[in-house]
This record gives C-alpha cells, sequence and structure tokens, in this order.
C-alpha cells in the first residue's frame, strides 16, 4: 500500500498531487502545508478522503521539519514510498523581471534571490536529509523534485529566455542537488529525479508589465515548442507527471536525471 508525502499541498499542482493520488482508496497520502487547518477543511469540503492526512511543514524551518517527519513516521508505520518534492517560491514582485528589470531594484533583487534559494534550495535539501530514514525504510524509495524548464541552462542560453531570475537559478541549483544525492544514495536503491510539470495555470493575476515580460520569453519559447497552446490545468500536468514517476527507475538509468512531464527533454 503506497505511502506518498506532497509538500506545497496547500494549493496548485501539490493540490492536485494529493487529490489525484488519494484516489486509490488503498494508498495514504500526505499533504505538507504552512496552514494546516485551512488545507484540512478545503480537502474534507472539496475531495473528503479518509487516506487523506496534513501535516504542517515550513521549508524555511527545519525543526517544523523534523515535526512533520515524526507526524508522518507515526501515519505510515516509520516508512515512507514517495517523497514529491513540490512546495517552491517564486517572488510575487519580481518573479518575472529581466536582471535588467532586477538592477534598477538592487534589495529586491538580493532579498528576491537569498529567500527563492532558501527555500528551493537549503529547504528541500532539509527536506531530503529529514525524510530519507523514513525513504530508506520504504518499498519504492522515490524522491522526485517538481522542476522547471526554466532551470535547464541548455534551453535558456538557446532560447535567451530572459525573465524569471532567481526562481530559475534555484530551479538549477536543485537539479544538481538532486544528482547529488542521487549519486550518493542509488546504490541503496534511491531514486532521486527532477521532473518538470510543463506550464500550469497556476499563476496569481500578473501586471502588465510582468505579463508584456512573460509574452517576451513566450514568443522566443516558441521555436523550441511551435505547438505550444497556452497553459495546461494542473489536473493534466500531474497525470503527465505521474506517468514518469511510476515509469522512472534506477534500472532505467533515471537516478539523477532532470526531464518534462514527457520523460525527455522537450518541455512542453
Ligand atoms: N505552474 C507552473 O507553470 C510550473 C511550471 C514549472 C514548474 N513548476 C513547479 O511545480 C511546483 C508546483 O508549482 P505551482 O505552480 O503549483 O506552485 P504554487 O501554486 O506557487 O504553490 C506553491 C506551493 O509551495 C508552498 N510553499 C511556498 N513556500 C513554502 C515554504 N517555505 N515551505 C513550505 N511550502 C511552501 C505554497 O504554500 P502556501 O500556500 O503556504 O504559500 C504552495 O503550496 C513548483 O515546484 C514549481 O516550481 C510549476
Amino acid at each position: 500500500m503506497p505511502t506518498y508525502l506532497v509538500t506545497g499541498a496547500s494549493r496548485g499542482i501539490g493540490y492536485e498531487f494529493v487529490r489525484q493520488l488519494s484516489e486509490d482508496a488503498a494508498s495514504t497520502i500526505i499533504g505538507m502545508v504552512r496552514d494546516k487547518d485551512a488545507t484540512e477543511k478545503r480537502f474534507a469540503e472539496e475531495v473528503g478522503r479518509s487516506n487523506i492526512h496534513i501535516v504542517k511543514g515550513d521549508l524555511q524551518d527545519h525543526n517544523s521539519l523534523k515535526n512533520a517527519c515524526r507526524e508522518v513516521a507515526s501515519i505510515t508505520g516509520g516508512s515512507l514510498d514517495y517523497l514529491i518534492a513540490n512546495a517552491s517560491f517564486f517572488p510575487p514582485n519580481t518573479g518575472f523581471a529581466t536582471v535588467a528589470d532586477l538592477m534598477e531594484t538592487p534589495d529586491q533583487y538580493l532579498s528576491d534571490l537569498e529567500e527563492t534559494f532558501q527555500v528551493n534550495v537549503v529547504g528541500n535539501i532539509q527536506l531530503f536529509n529529514t525524510f530519507l530514514p523514513l525513504i530508506l525504510k520504504g518499498e519504492t524509495k522515490k524522491v522526485i523534485t517538481l522542476g522547471s524548464l526554466n532551470g535547464d541552462t541548455d534551453l535558456t542560453a538557446k532560447y535567451n529566455l530572459a525573465t524569471m531570475v532567481p526562481y530559475s537559478i534555484s530551479k538549477a541549483a536543485l537539479n544538481m542537488a538532486v544528482a547529488k544525492y542521487s549519486a550518493e544514495y542509488r546504490e541503496k536503491g534511491v531514486l532521486f529525479m527532477s521532473i518538470a510539470p510543463g506550464s500550469t495555470a497556476t499563476f496569481e493575476p500578473m501586471t502588465e508589465k510582468q505579463q508584456a515580460r512573460l509574452m517576451e520569453d513566450t514568443k522566443r519559447f516558441m521555436a523550441h515548442a511551435p505547438h505550444f497552446a497556452g497553459l495546461a490545468s494542473p489536473a493534466e500536468s500531474v497525470a503527465l507527471v505521474r506517468k514518469v514517476m511510476e515509469k522512472c527507475s534506477i534500472e532505467n538509468g533515471d537516478g539523477g536525471t532532470y526531464v518534462s512531464q514527457f520523460g525527455n527533454k522537450q518541455w512542453q
């Protein structure tokens, strides 16, 4: 009976992971969130399944991760099959800015860089460290991070993708963390892998300037994916990521790799 921990389960793609995975009544799904009461209420009202559990945890607070790990162990009996590291910080004001835009507000630039790195890189590394003892006792032993096409340096260089600067840097760094953990834990049977969900409709409303910047990047990106028809729904993206997540294995050579929702380097 597989057990899953999904971080960032309060909304967007993380919420959808919990909703879809809990369709299998034999599975145990644990969502990690910052606002436990609000998320429990939302799942109770909208989904209402007894195999969903919500625990509190903040990627910027190591003690909260340790507490979450104890709670997860008591729910699962001390093991964990899948850790889905989905939670992520995207700077709300400057997320779609380019380097030139950011240099107009250098203090904001630095603080966005620091916070993005703290959550998306340091926070996820703390998450791996905290939950590895449970994963090592699990059957499936899969640690999946949600990557982004914006973390691909080759794609960024080829198409001059200029926006999402701190976020993209953090996603590229997280890919390296995944590769390093894979290098260490592959022999112990743990698959570490990064899978990007593709552009998905979870964005907050944007200012005109943000929209203009995103459109410039999207036009350049169309050279890579001329068929791109707009944002996918969370349900569509999660269904694709799940297929890759189920199929991937150490034996197939997937350990430490970084792929799209199609299981390859086609990002849309
Ligand atoms: N949407 C896309 O187009 C897209 C594209 C490529 C990759 N991705 C990746 O897919 C994943 C999910 O994306 P999304 O669009 O669903 O994101 P989202 O709507 O912005 O949700 C982010 C989630 O992360 C949580 N979170 C943020 N900071 C946290 C912290 N310090 N500790 C714990 N949780 C924290 C948020 O919790 P709160 O509710 O408490 O803020 C929320 O649940 C992310 O890793 C993202 O980078 C998304």
